[in-house]
């Protein structure tokens, strides 16, 4: 099939493509990104064929490249998306994620209680793994929470 077939969302000259992306996952990552984005191009596709995950979401972000550290972030909800950088018109790195140690300043602690609702702190987690189950702690109140609390957590 021809690369013009293959390409479901138009191609950027610069920026950052985050591919394979669960579908409905997409819409998470962005919120993550919400700061970097403004007066930037944006284009998504939802809901697009994949032969590896049956349905993907793909973001494109022009003149925005996040580092290892930045991407490996988004591994909580998508460890198996690809984040490729893109320099006139061609892929010029692809990183593949790695969960990070530490998850820190994205998501609030589910812990009401926890002090960092009521200091001008960040929140920071450890990430726990067991096999496939991940569980983060936080530093400031030491609760232990799964994943999908910390993430769903508004
Ligand atoms: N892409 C883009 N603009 C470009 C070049 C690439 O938007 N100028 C996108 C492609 O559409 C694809 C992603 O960046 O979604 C990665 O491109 P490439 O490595 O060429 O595609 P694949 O080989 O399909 O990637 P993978 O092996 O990660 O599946
Ligand atoms: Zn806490």
């Amino acid at each position: 099939m021809s690369k013009s077939m293959k390409m479901q969302v138009e191609a950027i000259n610069n920026g950052t493509v985050i591919d394979h992306i669960p579908a409905n996952i997409g819409l998470k990552l962005l919120k993550l990104f919400n700061i970097q984005l403004v007066n930037q191009r944006v284009t998504i596709g939802f809901n697009l064929p994949s032969s590896a995950l049956g349905c993907k979401d793909i973001i494109k972000v022009e003149n925005v490249f996040i580092n290892e550290d930045q991407a490996n972030q988004l591994a909580l909800y998508a460890p198996n998306a690809t984040v490729n950088q893109i320099e006139n018109y061609e892929v010029a790195k692809k990183l593949n994620l790695k969960l990070p140690d530490q998850i820190h300043a994205i998501f609030r602690c589910p812990n009401s209680n926890c002090i960092t609702h009521n200091e001008p702190v960040d929140s920071n987690f450890r990430v726990l793994t067991k096999r496939d189950d991940i569980q983060l702690k936080c530093k400031y109140c030491e609760k232990v929470f799964s994943r999908e609390i910390v993430t769903e957590h508004p």
